[in-house]
């Protein structure tokens, strides 16, 4: 795999709002971005820290996978993205070495990236996103 950075953390929250006047009053971070990505029923807001970002997800829906997160381990870190200059060659790379993909074609993920995940059963239990 050729990773070129920590694109993003992906943080689930339950309110973005509440959220932040500690990233923004306490962090001294700036929220340069809320967008809702349909798709996965989240609402995301977006963080710069040097060259890698911050990303908190609130559900906006019940059936939301963060709001699943969230029901069964609570708030907090929910994945690691990594930046890959070809999300679909990272793919067919772990594939054949028999990482279990949730996305097995790259998706179109929040700001316009291609994302795809790989489930935690095959990366050491941290949700991994591939971006590009
Ligand atoms: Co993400």
């Amino acid at each position: 795999m050729n990773l070129t950075q920590i694109e993003h953390l992906g943080i689930a929250v339950k309110s973005i709002e509440a959220c932040l006047p500690y990233y923004e009053g306490v962090l001294g971070l700036k929220c340069y971005n809320i967008e809702v990505v349909e798709d996965q029923k989240v609402k995301t807001a977006f963080f710069k820290i040097g060259e890698t970002k911050i990303e908190l997800l609130e559900p906006t829906s019940e059936d939301s996978t963060i709001a699943k997160f969230i029901e069964k381990k609570g708030e907090g870190v929910h994945h690691i993205a990594f930046a890959v200059p070809s999300v679909q060659d990272a793919l067919n790379e772990v594939a054949v070495k028999g990482i279990q993909l949730i996305d097995k074609a790259p998706r179109k993920g929040a700001e316009g990236l291609k994302i795809a995940f790989l489930h935690p059963k095959s990366t050491c239990s941290v949700l991994t996103e591939l971006c590009e």
